[in-house]
């Protein structure tokens, strides 16, 4: 058969809606056992990952570019494909500007787009992602968002701490803590962890104490935790602050409070709390305890350093605004295992069935019910992507042992499972603060 004929068959049982999927996938197999040799073998398939990042996060930049260069071009039935960035930089805490970077790569076409949104933009992102059913991998927490309900199109790749400050509060056996959060989002994770207490729960007494963004009601705060009438009761805070910027600034204030002292013990819940200058607090004698996802000493941090230039592709991808961090964040860490994630979920994909992707590839154009891009935000109606829901059930299945992030799996939510969290805490050892394992949180 020619290929044009083939072609053309293939486009006749793509459109012919009467073949059941089963037939199809027979047919497709019949039709193509005695062609493969035929297959032009330089032909490469480029496969559209969308990216939309804040231009400040320039090491998601970096990490995105680098596992795309890391991830070479990959066979499957004798189609060469790789994966391919469409990017977009925008504003990623106005929804507005999310809107039209999300817009802008539905009409260029992709089959995945990885997104670092705030919580406050992130129901723009998932009702696009749901009506075009295009699947979105995400660095963000499944904690705060309507999971449960079905149809969803997103897949979170930072796992859920709450089982970890769980477990904190069991293994110091405490009865009460204070609750420092900076936005809303503080009191959902409160009361998640409360669900996850279950009876316990009645056992712990917790004081929020909300700290607002402009430092305004920060005297008054620090007063309260000061003003226990026993000077030498230990307070345990818990800090719940969403980006490392504010986590920071909570810190700040609190070092500024000198708060640092041998009564306090600060448990930071987030795994940005690595990157934070704690130095103040080792040094005085407060015990801080942080969560970590990354396996510092493990092989996969080895190998993603092994693989390439790293160093260079930080450089590379700095944009103008100065070489980001040199350690590797843990959001950074979280793109490129997006990425590995993404390849495995088309290796697996074109494995299964190498024409999975033909109808919606023209002459590397994205094409959905024979269109080209995967939709217009503008037009009447909305034309879910054909592909979107074998895309995603494939992303879900994926199986990773050796994440940056460690074990990497999904359930049927897009949230990850079967995860470990390292529990860490900075303590005063002759004279010098060392960060030092404490105990791991097997989760999910
Ligand atoms: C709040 O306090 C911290 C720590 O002293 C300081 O770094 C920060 O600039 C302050 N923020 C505002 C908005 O005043
Ligand atoms: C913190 O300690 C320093 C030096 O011991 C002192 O000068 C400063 O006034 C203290 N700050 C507060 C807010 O108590
Ligand atoms: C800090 O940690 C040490 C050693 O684990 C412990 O003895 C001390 O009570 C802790 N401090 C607080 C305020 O919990
Ligand atoms: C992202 O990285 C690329 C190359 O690695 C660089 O050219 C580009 O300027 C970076 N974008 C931003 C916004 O930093
Ligand atoms: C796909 O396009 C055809 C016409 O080309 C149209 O009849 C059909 O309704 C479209 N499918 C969807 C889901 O809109
Ligand atoms: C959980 O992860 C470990 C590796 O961390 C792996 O050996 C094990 O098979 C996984 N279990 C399940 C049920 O996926």
């Amino acid at each position: 058969m020619s290929p044009r004929r083939l072609a053309a068959a293939a486009t006749a049982a793509a459109d012919g809606r009467m073949l059941t999927a089963l037939c199809a996938a027979l047919c497709w197999r019949v039709l193509l056992q005695p062609v493969r040799a035929q297959v032009d073998a330089t032909a490469l398939v480029r496969i559209p990952v969308g990216l939309i990042l804040s231009p400040d996060s320039r090491q998601m930049n970096a990490s995105f570019r680098y596992g795309l260069r890391n991830l070479a071009p990959s066979s499957s039935w004798q189609t060469h494909w790789r994966l391919d960035a469409v990017t977009e930089f925008t504003d990623t805490g106005n929804s507005f500007d999310i809107e039209r970077a999300i817009c802008r790569e539905l009409e260029t076409g992709i089959f995945v787009l990885i997104g670092a949104t705030q919580t406050s933009s992130f129901p723009t992102m998932q009702s696009y992602t749901d009506s075009f059913q295009l699947p979105m991998l995400t660095p963000g927490s499944p904690a705060h968002h309507s999971v449960e309900e079905q149809d969803h199109y997103q897949v979170y790749m930072r796992p859920d701490y709450s089982t970890a400050l769980y477990d904190i509060i069991r293994y110091y056996g405490w009865d009460y803590v204070y609750y420092l959060y900076t936005c809303d989002e503080g009191l959902l994770n409160l009361e998640r962890l409360f669900i996850l207490m279950g009876p316990r729960s009645n056992t712990l007494n917790v004081a929020a104490r909300f700290l607002s963004p402009d430092n305004s009601t920060a005297s008054q705060l620090l007063k309260y935790l000061n003003d226990a009438d026993d000077k030498m009761a230990l307070r345990r805070i818990i800090i719940d602050s969403r980006s490392l910027e504010s986590t920071q600034r909570v810190m700040d204030l609190l070092a500024d409070a000198n708060m640092t002292t041998k009564y306090y013990h600060y448990v930071i819940a987030s795994f940005a709390s690595e990157e934070l200058n704690l130095q103040k607090f080792g040094h005085e004698g407060a015990n801080v305890t942080g969560l970590r996802i990354l396996e510092r000493s493990g092989r996969a941090l080895r190998d993603f350093y092994n693989k390439g230039d790293w160093e260079g592709a930080r450089q590379e991808s700095s944009g103008r605004g100065g070489a980001s961090q040199h350690k590797l964040m843990y959001e950074a860490a979280l793109i490129y295992d997006s990425l590995r994630v993404i390849h495995a979920a088309f290796s697996r994909l074109l494995e299964a069935s190498p024409t999975a992707l033909k109808r919606h590839l023209r002459r590397g154009e994205v094409y959905n019910n024979g269109s080209r891009g995967i939709g217009n935000c503008d037009a009447d109606r909305v034309v879910p992507f054909e592909a979107g829901n074998r895309i995603l059930s494939t992303i879900k299945q994926v199986s990773l042992e050796n994440g940056l992030s460690g074990n990497i799996a999904f359930d049927e939510h897009g949230r990850r499972v079967n995860y470990t969290i390292y529990i860490w805490e900075y303590t005063l050892n002759r004279e010098k603060t060392k960060q030092q394992f404490k105990f791991k949180c097997v989760c999910g």
